[in-house]
């Protein structure tokens, strides 16, 4: 279905022409929205700089050591720092330099919050907390050796965003507060750790691994993983680190990195944070990459060996800008970050690939949008739509269902380029990536900077109407997207094959290609025809996770016996949750499905990360 039935026409693409007035420089000097997911009160103390201290114990599964937080006290009269914490078991606080015990309280868990830790300070600048995480930290998955590659080794993990560091670091785990930070980690020898940060290239003299990351980050970017991983350079600043098992075919699949590197920086500015490099994870990484600075992590499920998905690369990289250098001051404008991440990383693409590739993935995510609305409800109205949310302190920012920040994240922000024209847009979006350098930012502000900057005073007639685009919900979609002939071809065969049973020819096919023509088949499309497919083209059979997780649901769907063993396979193996949860929720709602689903899920969780176990068991219900 084109997103333009489904959402009323509201202005007309490509009528706006040009600029109208040139950029004027504004001075906006916001307070930050006070943020409601975390106990900190920055404006009286904010953590600086944070010196990391851990031992990694894969018996226990846990983290132990101290944090040491240097503050600064921004209100004078500040008597305590308040940090977030989740599961940690604190056993002391010192004042860093004196070694003077100090006060401290660690309020009863909160639900979505965790734990208040209140320090007393005194005249103490700089406290050091020694704890250890509890055995259900939300950020970490301690992998057995079954679940790796090389089945030798453990490994561990983290997966911080959106509100998980504070299960692992004692912090203000708030976006709005940047600290630099300093690690030592130390792990069983033969295993190697990773952060988000400069990585050593050896263990140090003292056996253990020191991390130093200069910019200062919020604490969604703290990361850590521990493994048996092996080095491929790509470029002269960029690398993979993955299994070694896997770090060759990984190298050959995102070889483009240096190129989407170049194509970035043309666009907006220098990458300014040294080398980028990216590390493969197992299966069970919760989603398809993480921006960690410096250090992305990624899901294996991309390499399918055809380069096909690797705009999850450029989208990582491209967080390099908005998201790690200009940040979302709280959840509730996720959009900030992901919906600009979407479109800085299709810009990427366009380089990279060409327009005719690009244009493909904008009509899937006008294709993805409309089925967020939807499935939504509320009539296309679906009040999770609005880009500029306010998450309640009740609701886990990270249950707010996502897409529509992405894609309708990304759809304003082609919708402003094509109304004001790309050299004035794109100058529009650098100068505000160099301008908040090093900063957080809301929906607020962005609207203030675009109105004074894109819009000026000049007659609003035509343009985009910013405000509902922002605080309406709905997407406001100027026309229908024409179909990229690519898709059409594709279609095309898959309409054929459902109709007439018409042998389709996938020769040439990408991963992307297959999703396509996947995508296509109705939702009532027979057993038979799908079974005729399947002996063609064995796609029950396939390797390529990215097609198995489209072709699964559709053969539950039909009521596929079949795929059983496939499907049981799959879930206990793939732990990315865009990957597994259509897969359940198809099989929940059939009441013939049903039982395998729980029984595959009770072996499956403890593969899965936090992330998707707690995903999937709220969707299982009680
Ligand atoms: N930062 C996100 C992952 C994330 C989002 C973690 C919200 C926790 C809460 C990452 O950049 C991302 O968007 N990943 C996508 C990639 C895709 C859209 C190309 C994913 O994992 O599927
Ligand atoms: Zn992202």
């Amino acid at each position: 279905m084109s997103l333009a039935r489904i959402a009323p026409l509201a202005l007309v693409a490509g009528c706006c022409g040009e600029a109208k007035q040139p950029a004027q420089p504004v001075v906006v000097i916001e307070p930050l929205r006070h943020d409601v997911h975390s106990f900190a009160a920055p404006a009286r103390v904010a953590v600086k700089h944070l010196v990391l201290s851990l031992d990694v114990d894969f018996a226990q599964k846990t983290l132990a050591g101290t944090a040491r937080l240097e503050l600064e006290r921004r209100d004078p009269g500040a008597a305590e720092v308040l940090l977030d914490a989740d599961g940690l078991t604190v056993s002391g606080v010192v004042a860093c330099d004196s070694k003077q015990a100090l006060p401290f309280t660690l309020s009863p868990p909160a639900p979505v919050l965790g734990e208040k830790l209140a320090i007393t300070l005194g005249e103490a600048a700089c406290v050091e907390v020694t704890y250890r995480t509890g055995p259900d930290a939300s950020a970490l998955l301690w992998v057995e050796p079954a679940g790796t590659s090389g089945k030798q080794h453990p490994m561990l993990f983290t997966q911080s965003q959106a509100r998980n560091a504070r299960s692992w670091i004692p912090l203000q785990d708030t976006p709005g507060v940047r600290f630099t930070y300093e690690a030592t980690i130390r792990v069983p020898a033969g295993l190697r750790a990773l952060m988000s940060a400069e990585n050593p290239a050896a263990v140090g003299p003292d056996g253990a691994w020191h991390f130093t990351m200069p910019h200062p980050i919020p604490s969604y970017l703290m990361a850590l993983a521990a493994g048996d991983f092996a080095f491929r350079p790509i470029g002269a600043r960029t690398g993979v680190y993955a299994e070694p098992a896997l770090v060759d075919k990984a190298a050959w699949e995102f070889a483009e990195v240096d190129q989407m590197m170049a194509a970035a920086e043309e666009l907006y500015g220098p990458y300014r944070w040294g080398r980028y490099d990216v590390l493969v994870l197992p299966p069970s990484f919760p989603y398809g990459g993480m921006e960690n600075p410096m250090l992305t992590f990624l899901t294996p499920t991309v390499i399918t060996g055809d380069r096909a998905l690797v705009s999850l690369i450029a989208h990582e990289l491209a967080h390099s800008w908005s998201g790690n250098l200009v940040t979302n001051s709280t959840w509730s404008d996720v959009w900030l970050n992901e919906g600009f991440t979407t479109y800085v990383e299709r810009r990427i693409m366009e380089r990279v690939r060409g327009a005719e590739h690009v244009e493909v993935e904008w009509y899937l995510s006008t294709q993805d949008l409309a089925r967020m609305l939807r499935e939504g409800g509320h009539d296309g109205k679906d009040p999770d739509s609005v880009l500029a949310q306010d998450i309640p302190v009740t609701r886990d920012p990270e249950d707010v269902s996502g897409g529509y920040a992405y894609d309708k994240g990304a759809w304003l922000l082609r919708t402003l380029e094509r109304a004001f024209g790309r050299e004035r847009f794109d100058a529009f979006l650098k100068a505000r990536f160099d301008r908040r350098a090093f900063q957080a930012t809301d929906s607020r502000a962005f609207e203030a900077e675009a109105t004074a900057q894109l819009y000026g005073t000049a007659d609003r007639t035509g343009l985009p109407d910013l405000r509902a685009w922002l605080h309406d919900p709905g997407v406001p979609m100027p026309v229908p997207e024409p179909i990229p002939p690519r898709v059409q071809l594709i279609e095309d065969q898959a309409r054929a094959f459902v109709t007439a049973g018409t042998a389709i020819s996938p020769r040439d096919w990408s991963t992307l290609d297959w999703v396509i023509f996947l995508r296509a088949l109705p939702a009532d499309i027979t057993l038979a025809r799908l079974q005729s497919l399947d002996a063609a083209h064995r796609l029950t059979a396939t390797t390529n996770p990215e097609i198995a997780m489209h072709w699964l649901p559709i053969m539950v769907r039909a009521d596929g016996k079949e795929a059983v063993p496939a499907i049981e396979e799959f879930l206990t193996h793939v732990g990315r949750l865009r990957m597994v949860r259509r897969l359940y929720l198809e099989m929940l709602q059939r009441p013939a499905w049903r039982e395998l689903a729980l029984s595959i899920f009770e072996r499956a969780a403890p593969l899965y990360h936090p992330v998707t176990r707690g995903a999937i068991a709220d969707a299982v219900g009680p």
